[in-house]
């Protein structure tokens, strides 16, 4: 694996050996586990050449003790993406991906600034988009392939792929699992033996109001979400709700396909997850 920490690097190389290929791209901020490996995965089956980057975007952390905590293992994600077969990692400080100092941009994200992680964690989704876009710009892919786990972002990234009319095809990659279902996550080391046993019953709470489409309303639904999660003694439930996939408007019957969704603090990590109907 080549690894480079300049962007102007990573394109003359790209130019040199992989002019004409379709280059997949996997945007990642390290600590990486499997569900980051299945993002590559899927790029290796469809791409010419896969580019992972690991960048620790400081923009989008709206609480600094986050930012601060956030585990940055770097030779042990390189050994992870070597075994993984990916061929290019960008590994770039933050003067490189911004020229200089972080700066912020904004794009009109159509109402989905407004509900659930953007109301909970206010500023991500601008330093989100800020990222992205600046190593789209670095990378120049064809392909980039996102994970279902934070589906918000998905929705985000898609939304500013068509904004400045990039030639990006766009993968939401299905979300990898511990064998208790419990969504892999960077945050779950964080968690104590306690909080990892009640962690398990987040999925649980969603398959089984998955089960519930139909027969109840999707409000009843959400009701039955939030007294499961409740039963558990320290969780905070920060929202448990059932939406449309495409903009995450409330839905008032299941005549269309809907997404759950679900954030928690255990409390010392915040969890999130989510299921399609
Ligand atoms: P990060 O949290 O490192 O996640 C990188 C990618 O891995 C995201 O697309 C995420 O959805 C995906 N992912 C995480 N857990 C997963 C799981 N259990 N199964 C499948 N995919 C999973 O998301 C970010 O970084 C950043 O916001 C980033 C896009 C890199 C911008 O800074």
């Amino acid at each position: 694996m080549q690894i480079f920490t300049k962007k102007t690097e990573l394109q003359d190389y790209l130019k040199k050996w992989f002019a004409g290929n379709t280059i997949g791209f996997v945007p990642t901020m390290g600590a990486l586990h499997a569900g980051h490996l299945s993002l590559i995965e899927q790029s290796k089956k469809k791409c010419g050449v896969t580019v992972c980057s690991i960048f620790v975007n400081p923009i989008q952390f709206n609480d600094p003790a986050d930012l601060a905590k956030y585990p940055r293992p770097i030779e042990h994600d390189i050994e992870l993406l070597e075994k993984a077969g990916c061929d290019i990692l960008y590994n770039p400080d933050v003067n490189d991906v911004y020229d200089g100092e972080p700066s912020i941009i904004q794009i009109d994200l159509g109402g989905l600034e407004k509900v659930f992680e953007s109301k909970q964690r206010p500023g991500h989704f601008d330093g989100v988009v800020s990222v992205v876009k600046k190593l789209f710009d670095a990378v120049k892919p064809t392909d980039v392939f996102f994970g279902q786990k934070d589906y918000q972002q998905t929705l985000v990234v898609r939304k500013m792929i068509r904004y400045y009319n990039m030639p990006i095809k766009f993968y939401t990659c299905p979300i990898l699992r511990e064998a208790d279902g419990l969504a892999m996550s960077s945050r779950n080391a964080r968690l104590t033996a306690e909080e990892r046993e009640q962690a398990i019953n987040i999925y649980k709470a969603l398959k089984e109001a998955a089960l519930k489409q139909g027969l109840y309303t999707p409000t009843q639904v959400e009701e039955y979400m939030y007294t499961e999660l409740q039963k558990n003694s320290f969780m905070e439930i920060e929202y448990a709700s059932i939406v449309d996939p495409t903009d995450l408007k409330p839905i008032i019957d299941w005549q269309h396909s809907a997404v759950i969704l679900v954030a928690v603090k255990v409390p010392s990590t915040r969890l999130i997850d989510n299921v399609l109907l």
